[in-house]
């Protein structure tokens, strides 16, 4: 028999070889099933009409494993593909490409086993008395139609949220957002833009300052993330290859609050701040956005004696990302609903995620207002256990069913042994009706927070048995990629992420205006 140590290293060399072996069957099945649509079948006109609205982390968790065959089932948004929004803030600088953290609806559509129906189309009113949903086509191209109502059974409301503007004036007519990939691209042409105007012949140094000064408000992880990926894409390539801009580039993070990201532990708060202190990103706590013009930003600075003063600031590029707001056709549902009147944040709903004071209709995700912060996490467990939930349903309905069916044949049956062989199979069917109904509340599982911060540090503050575990720096950094890579949507998504990360690493980013 071989020896101890060439034992354990058989063993390793074979653990690897399985696991590399393993690893490329998966990655194999995985683009075979993308590229490998199923045989779909029609639904079944006699079912009930599911209506889902939106195609954001709470719809598509739901889609993904709701059994479509017991419904019909109908998607509706105004946007047709699915939106990685953890690798967003990478997208403006061209860390990750765009349509790498896309994944087109009619791939996940066409890999039920029952087709479902998609209309790309904004909600504009959810009437829940009339039992309808008014769709508008609010794409550039339109059709003859382009108004008309969607009648549902059941319907289940993931619109998200929009950008909080807190009616600040200018806010919506001069800073940039970051939410969907329009506000990316078109992020990543204004960067670009202020980059070529302050090198025009002829201008002046401090017109030059202004229009390269990026600030971003809201030290929230949008914020924070967005900061950290504009100063590395400085570092790393703008200051490689437009050296006339070095001196004058400056990101800045404004923040109303005494810290950035205020759901990490302190250490990792501390460790942050340290972190954008290194990098040169300036770090206003404290500072209050007021007013905003074209060229400038009003705020109000608290000083550490606790007196005010209104600063000006001048700047080319305002990137905002101070959290969500209500949309409005969110609003306007719930203005219609006396059980939603004292609701701020969002759609109350009950621990099922129906929304309170309607039948048949639930929330889930950032249009929702529950306990739980607003987040992809939050939204993809709820989808998830709506799917559970809706599942569970068309089971019931169909024991139901049968049970009744069973009822009527013991009522009938005349012979001692047919009586008996269909109160065996009551009995089964009862017991199987218990179980299904007994479908637990909605609980959510907090796996942790991660953030990146730049040069290569990420803060991860994940859950870990039953305890926590707080980490920073260029290990977590590891984790960070590994762990988004790992959540990605498909198959196709890991690899196109993965192929951008070494596109940067060997040929820097892209520094042309799109
Ligand atoms: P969304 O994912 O926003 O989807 C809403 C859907 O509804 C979209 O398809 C939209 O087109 C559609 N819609 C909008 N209006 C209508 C309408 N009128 N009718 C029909 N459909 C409509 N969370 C994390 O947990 N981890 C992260 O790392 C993370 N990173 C983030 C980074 C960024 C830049 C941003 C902006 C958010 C991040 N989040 C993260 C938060 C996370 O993206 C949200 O909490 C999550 O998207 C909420 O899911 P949702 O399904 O409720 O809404
Ligand atoms: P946020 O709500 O987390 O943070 C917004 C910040 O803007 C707050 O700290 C607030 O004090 C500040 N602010 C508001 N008004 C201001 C003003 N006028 N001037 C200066 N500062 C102002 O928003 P964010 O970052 O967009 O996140 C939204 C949700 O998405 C959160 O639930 C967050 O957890 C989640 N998310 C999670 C990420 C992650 O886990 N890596 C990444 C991005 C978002």
């Amino acid at each position: 028999p071989p020896k101890k140590k060439f034992r354990f290293l058989r063993f390793l060399w074979r653990t690897t070889y399985l696991t590399a072996l393993g690893g490329a069957g998966w990655l194999a099945w995985g683009i075979y099933e993308t590229v490998h649509p199923v045989e779909q079948v029609e639904p079944d006109p006699a079912k009930k009409t599911l209506v889902i609205l939106g195609t954001g982390w709470g719809s598509v968790a739901l889609l993904k494993k709701l059994d479509t065959e017991n419904y019909n089932v109908i998607v509706i948004s105004p946007r047709n593909f699915f939106l990685f929004t953890p690798l967003l803030p990478s997208c403006p600088t061209g860390t990750v490409e765009h349509r790498s953290i896309m994944e087109p609806l009619r791939h996940i559509i066409r890999h039920k086993k029952t087709s479902v129906k998609f209309y790309e189309a904004e909600a504009t009113k959810i009437d829940h008395e009339k039992r309808v949903v008014v769709i508008n086509d609010n794409s550039d191209i339109k059709g003859d139609v382009h108004q008309t109502e969607v009648p549902f059974d059941y319907l289940v409301v993931g619109v998200g949220a929009e950008n909080a503007t807190f009616g600040i004036p200018g806010v919506k007519e001069h800073a940039c957002f970051l939410k969907e990939i329009n506000d990316s691209q078109k992020l990543r042409t204004k960067i670009m833009d202020c980059i070529e105007s302050a090198l025009f012949k002829g201008q002046s140094q401090e017109e030059k300052d202004r229009l390269l000064h990026m600030v971003v408000v809201g030290g929230g992880p949008t914020g924070v993330e967005f900061a950290a990926e504009l100063q590395d894409f400085f570092e790393d390539d703008l200051k490689k290859w437009i050296p006339d801009i070095a001196d004058s580039f400056h990101v800045t993070l404004v923040e109303a609050l005494p810290n950035v990201l205020p759901m990490f532990s302190k250490t990792l708060i501390e460790y942050t701040e340290q972190t954008l202190n290194e990098e040169k990103i300036s770090l206003r706590t404290k500072t209050m956005v007021k007013k905003v013009s074209s060229k400038y930003i009003e705020a109000e600075i608290t000083n550490p004696d606790g007196t005010k003063e209104l600063q000006i600031l001048p700047y080319g590029c305002l990137i905002w990302a101070t959290g969500n707001a209500v949309r409005p056709v969110v609003r306007d549902f719930m203005s219609r609903i006396p059980e939603q009147k004292s609701s701020r944040r969002g759609i109350a709903v009950n621990e099922y995620l129906v929304v309170d004071g309607t039948d048949g209709i639930w929330a889930l995700g950032d249009c929702s207002a529950t306990k739980y912060a607003p987040t992809a996490q939050v939204a993809s467990q709820q989808g998830a256990f709506l799917a559970r939930l809706f599942n569970n349903m068309a089971k019931t309905e169909k024991l139901e069913t049968e049970i009744k069916e069973l009822n009527d044949l013991a009522v009938k049956a005349v012979k001692d042994e047919d009586k008996e062989s269909v109160e065996k199979s009551l009995g089964s069917k009862t017991k199987a009706l218990g179980r299904v109904k007994k479908l637990s509340p909605f609980a959510y599982t907090h796996q942790g927070s991660l953030a990146y911060i730049g040069m290569e540090r990420a803060v991860a503050d994940v859950s870990w048995w039953n305890g926590n575990i707080a980490s920073g720096g260029g290990l977590t950094y590891l984790f960070w990629r590994s762990a988004y890579l790992s959540m990605c949507f498909s198959t196709r998504n890991r690899i196109l992420v993965l192929l951008d990360w070494i596109k940067v690493k060997a040929f820097g980013r892209d520094v042309s205006r799109e």
